[in-house]
């Protein structure tokens, strides 16, 4: 008798955390390393929110609370999901669990069955793909390229659309791509889901507060209010308010499809932290004044990435519209030599290749489902930014 699972084995571990930790030990090793790997912002979680935990801690808001979310909270996600996007959810529309990536994989846990399709627009977030695998569905990766600016067009939904079709995940401003639909580029999606009644949207917005320049964030609800009873509204504030550690996601969606992913959670971890619920409390209720210029900040960084990234030989860097990533394709480069002598066969040989010559970690295209790129985090300092593109630069000017 095998002692792992056969679900253990459709899933891989995620290239993002791998990335993360060889370079983590290259730089305990002592080398000059540079991690562009972490999808997480630079900052510290703002004050007003920390005090809010401290003073939860004080207060005894250490003990058990309801499965999924206590009700203050519920209420301010209430009132966030109506004040940012103008949809209204009632308190038992509403689930709150640990991390916004533990939010989809209740859902999909609560709904895939054998042979459920789940279409995911490429590249994707890692995390996807294996969530459907270990929720025993089938992921549908669908490659929306360069070409489109990494964003999935009405024909290709059309065309990946089957009786067995369960979810289509959605997410913008995308992680790896820093992508964003506009408002009628996601009506153009919304508008043939509408003609697919059996097609429920999951829709990701991590990265609503990290949008730049005039952009306009939207989410598939509120452009389609036909949509709203088979759409879940994830989201959660890990990355907007700079709370990845503290591990709360939630969403919105019809009743019956919270309280089954309620019955998930209840049967594994439970709630998520108290006090990590009372400090999103703070974050959603608090002040909001912190986000403009974090955005204004990101934004720096992301046109001094694009800029630099431009000019390295062989690489072409869309400019996105939100998030923290840039997803340059390298076509460029594959088939050469670098100056160190490994052979860039594909993007996992150039990441590889460049973490080893220069220390600048990255992760390669592949992880996302569309290569030959690489994706790049920028949150960090412009300085540490500026070294970075250099060191990419003069490696790409290596190759021969
Ligand atoms: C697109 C996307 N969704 C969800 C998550 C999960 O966020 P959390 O850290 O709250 O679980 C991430 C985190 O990287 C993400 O990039």
């Amino acid at each position: 008798m095998a002692f792992l699972s056969d679900t253990l084995a459709r899933v891989k571990p995620s290239p993002t955390i791998a990335v993360t930790t060889k370079a983590a030990e290259l730089k305990a090793a002592g080398r000059d390393i540079i991690g562009l790997g972490a999808g997480e912002p630079d900052f510290d979680t703002p004050e007003n929110i920390r005090i809010a935990a401290k003073a939860a801690i004080d207060a005894g808001k250490t003990r058990y609370t309801p499965v999924d979310g206590i009700p203050e909270l519920k209420k301010a996600i209430c009132a966030k999901f109506l004040r940012e996007n103008g949809l209204t959810y009632q308190p038992n529309q509403i689930t709150v669990g640990t991390g916004g990536k533990q939010i989809l994989y209740n859902a999909l846990m609560a709904t895939c069955n054998p042979g459920d399709e789940v279409i995911i627009p490429a590249p994707y977030w890692v995390s996807y793909p294996d969530m459907v695998l270990l929720a025993g569905g089938t992921p549908v990766p669908v490659v929306a390229g360069i070409e489109t600016q990494f964003k999935l067009t009405a024909a290709q939904l059309e065309a990946a659309i089957t009786p067995k079709t369960k979810w289509f995940i959605f997410n913008s401003p995308s992680n790896p791509t820093g992508a964003g639909y506009t408002e009628s580029e996601l009506r153009a999606l919304t508008d043939v889901l509408l003609r697919h009644p059996h097609v429920w949207i999951m829709s990701d917005d991590m990265y609503e507060h990290l949008v730049f320049d005039d952009f306009k964030f939207v989410t598939p609800a509120q452009v389609e209010p036909r949509l709203y009873d088979r759409t879940l509204t994830c989201n959660g504030t890990s990355k907007a308010y700079a709370m990845t550690g503290w591990r709360i996601g939630y969403a919105g969606g019809p009743a019956h499809l919270i309280k089954a992913m309620g019955t998930i959670q209840s049967q594994s971890t439970s709630n998520p932290c108290s006090v990590s619920q009372y400090a999103a409390l703070e974050a959603l209720n608090g002040t909001q004044d912190y986000l403009a210029p974090h955005r204004a900040l990101f934004q720096r960084r992301r046109d001094l990435v694009v800029k630099m990234l431009n000019e390295a030989k062989g690489v072409t860097c869309p400019k996105p519209e939100g998030a923290f990533y840039v997803y340059p394709d390298i076509s460029g480069c594959i088939g050469k030599t670098s100056a160190g002598g490994a052979k860039i066969t594909d993007d996992e040989a150039f990441a590889s290749a460049l973490l080893e010559e220069t220390g600048v970690a990255v992760v390669f295209g592949a992880a996302f489902g569309v290569s030959p790129n690489f994706r790049v985090s920028y949150a960090t300092s412009e300085a540490v930014l500026e070294d970075a593109c250099r060191r990419i630069q003069d490696f790409c000017a290596g190759l021969k």
